[in-house]
Protein backbone atom coordinates (compact mmCIF):
# COMPACT_ATOMS: atom_id res chain seq x y z
CA UNK A 1 0.00 0.00 0.00
CA UNK A 2 1.38 3.31 -0.89
CA UNK A 3 2.09 5.98 1.73
CA UNK A 4 2.87 9.68 1.34
CA UNK A 5 5.97 10.69 2.27
CA UNK A 6 7.75 13.90 2.71
CA UNK A 7 11.68 14.83 2.78
CA UNK A 8 14.26 17.21 1.80
CA UNK A 9 16.94 16.46 -1.02
CA UNK A 10 19.89 19.18 -1.31
CA UNK A 11 17.81 21.50 0.42
CA UNK A 12 14.43 21.13 -1.52
CA UNK A 13 11.12 19.20 -0.30
CA UNK A 14 9.66 16.45 -1.78
CA UNK A 15 6.41 14.69 -1.38
CA UNK A 16 6.11 11.51 -2.94
CA UNK A 17 3.12 8.57 -2.94
CA UNK A 18 4.88 5.16 -3.01
CA UNK A 19 5.53 2.16 -0.95
CA UNK A 20 7.34 2.60 2.17
CA UNK A 21 9.46 -0.15 2.25
CA UNK A 22 10.83 1.27 -1.21
CA UNK A 23 14.83 1.88 -0.94
CA UNK A 24 16.06 5.77 -0.31
CA UNK A 25 18.54 4.69 -2.83
CA UNK A 26 15.94 3.80 -6.11
CA UNK A 27 13.74 6.54 -5.05
CA UNK A 28 16.81 8.48 -5.06
CA UNK A 29 18.01 7.32 -8.80
CA UNK A 30 14.70 6.51 -10.40
CA UNK A 31 12.06 9.12 -9.31
CA UNK A 32 14.39 11.87 -8.28
CA UNK A 33 16.69 11.09 -11.04
CA UNK A 34 19.73 11.64 -8.71
CA UNK A 35 21.83 9.43 -10.12
CA UNK A 36 25.03 10.77 -8.64
CA UNK A 37 24.53 8.07 -5.62
CA UNK A 38 25.55 4.69 -6.97
CA UNK A 39 24.17 1.10 -6.93
CA UNK A 40 26.74 -1.10 -5.68
CA UNK A 41 26.40 -4.38 -3.91
CA UNK A 42 22.81 -3.71 -2.91
CA UNK A 43 23.40 -5.41 0.83
CA UNK A 44 24.90 -2.97 2.72
CA UNK A 45 28.19 -4.42 2.12
CA UNK A 46 30.39 -1.76 0.21
CA UNK A 47 28.72 2.10 0.94
CA UNK A 48 28.71 3.00 -2.79
CA UNK A 49 24.92 4.46 -2.21
CA UNK A 50 26.06 6.26 0.95
CA UNK A 51 24.52 9.92 1.77
CA UNK A 52 23.46 11.56 4.88
CA UNK A 53 20.57 11.94 6.52
CA UNK A 54 20.50 14.77 8.63
CA UNK A 55 24.13 14.64 9.04
CA UNK A 56 24.48 11.05 9.39
CA UNK A 57 25.57 8.71 6.81
CA UNK A 58 23.34 5.71 5.63
CA UNK A 59 23.54 3.03 3.02
CA UNK A 60 20.72 4.12 0.70
CA UNK A 61 20.42 0.89 -0.57
CA UNK A 62 19.38 -0.69 3.02
CA UNK A 63 17.47 2.86 4.32
CA UNK A 64 13.38 2.53 3.37
CA UNK A 65 12.01 5.47 2.46
CA UNK A 66 9.86 5.74 5.27
CA UNK A 67 12.61 5.97 7.36
CA UNK A 68 13.94 8.97 6.50
CA UNK A 69 10.53 10.86 6.52
CA UNK A 70 10.73 14.57 7.85
CA UNK A 71 14.45 13.83 7.49
CA UNK A 72 17.05 15.97 5.11
CA UNK A 73 18.84 14.18 2.89
CA UNK A 74 22.15 15.56 1.26
CA UNK A 75 23.67 14.10 -1.84
CA UNK A 76 26.55 13.75 -3.98
CA UNK A 77 24.56 16.90 -6.43
CA UNK A 78 24.12 18.78 -3.60
CA UNK A 79 27.91 19.49 -2.07
CA UNK A 80 28.83 22.04 -4.20
CA UNK A 81 27.66 25.34 -3.14
CA UNK A 82 27.76 28.34 -5.23
CA UNK A 83 29.33 27.11 -8.37
CA UNK A 84 32.08 26.16 -5.90
CA UNK A 85 33.12 22.20 -5.46
CA UNK A 86 33.39 21.37 -1.36
CA UNK A 87 37.08 21.37 -0.31
CA UNK A 88 36.70 17.32 -0.03
CA UNK A 89 35.54 17.23 -3.76
CA UNK A 90 38.30 19.60 -4.77
CA UNK A 91 40.75 17.28 -2.64
CA UNK A 92 39.77 14.18 -4.56
CA UNK A 93 40.43 15.95 -7.91
CA UNK A 94 44.04 17.54 -6.38
CA UNK A 95 44.73 13.29 -5.27
CA UNK A 96 43.49 11.97 -8.39
CA UNK A 97 41.29 9.46 -5.70
CA UNK A 98 39.37 7.83 -8.28
CA UNK A 99 39.72 6.09 -11.18
CA UNK A 100 36.40 4.42 -12.01
CA UNK A 101 34.58 6.95 -9.83
CA UNK A 102 31.71 4.56 -8.91
CA UNK A 103 32.66 4.43 -4.82
CA UNK A 104 33.79 7.88 -4.86
CA UNK A 105 30.09 9.99 -4.19
CA UNK A 106 30.11 7.46 -0.66
CA UNK A 107 33.49 8.04 -0.04
CA UNK A 108 33.28 12.12 -0.50
CA UNK A 109 30.18 12.08 1.88
CA UNK A 110 31.35 9.71 4.20
CA UNK A 111 34.55 11.75 4.34
CA UNK A 112 32.17 14.71 5.06
CA UNK A 113 30.39 13.53 7.80
CA UNK A 114 33.28 12.54 9.64
CA UNK A 115 35.28 16.11 8.70
CA UNK A 116 32.06 17.64 10.35
CA UNK A 117 32.30 15.18 13.26
CA UNK A 118 36.13 16.33 14.06
CA UNK A 119 37.81 18.14 11.92
CA UNK A 120 41.19 17.20 13.65
CA UNK A 121 40.83 13.44 13.12
CA UNK A 122 44.60 11.67 12.51
CA UNK A 123 45.40 9.78 9.35
CA UNK A 124 45.08 6.73 11.44
CA UNK A 125 41.68 7.36 12.23
CA UNK A 126 40.42 8.15 8.98
CA UNK A 127 41.36 4.47 7.72
CA UNK A 128 39.32 3.01 10.58
CA UNK A 129 36.67 4.76 10.02
CA UNK A 130 36.28 4.85 6.35
CA UNK A 131 36.78 0.66 6.36
CA UNK A 132 32.94 0.02 5.45
CA UNK A 133 33.78 1.44 2.10
CA UNK A 134 35.32 -0.75 -0.28
CA UNK A 135 37.47 0.79 -3.80
CA UNK A 136 37.33 -2.14 -6.82
CA UNK A 137 40.37 0.13 -8.13
CA UNK A 138 42.28 0.33 -5.30
CA UNK A 139 42.74 4.16 -4.88
CA UNK A 140 42.86 3.64 -1.49
CA UNK A 141 45.84 5.68 -0.88
CA UNK A 142 45.02 8.56 -2.55
CA UNK A 143 41.68 8.48 -0.83
CA UNK A 144 43.44 8.69 2.30
CA UNK A 145 45.54 11.63 0.99
CA UNK A 146 42.68 13.52 0.21
CA UNK A 147 40.83 13.36 3.40
CA UNK A 148 44.16 14.23 5.08
CA UNK A 149 44.46 17.72 2.89
CA UNK A 150 41.32 18.55 4.18
CA UNK A 151 41.79 17.41 7.79
CA UNK A 152 43.28 20.06 9.99
S1 LIG B 1 25.08 -0.54 -2.68
FE1 LIG B 1 24.56 0.01 -0.67
S2 LIG B 1 26.15 -0.81 0.54
FE2 LIG B 1 26.61 -1.53 -1.45
S1 LIG C 1 37.52 4.45 -8.09
FE1 LIG C 1 36.67 2.63 -8.97
S2 LIG C 1 35.65 1.69 -7.31
FE2 LIG C 1 36.73 3.32 -6.38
Amino acid sequence: MEKTITFSVNGQTHEISTDPERSLLEVLREDLHLTGTKYGCGEGQCRACTVLADGKSVASCMTSISEVEKQSILTIEGLARGGQLHPIQQAFLAEGAFQCGYCTAGMILQAVELLNDDPKLAKTDIAARMQRHICRCGTYPQILKAIQRVAV
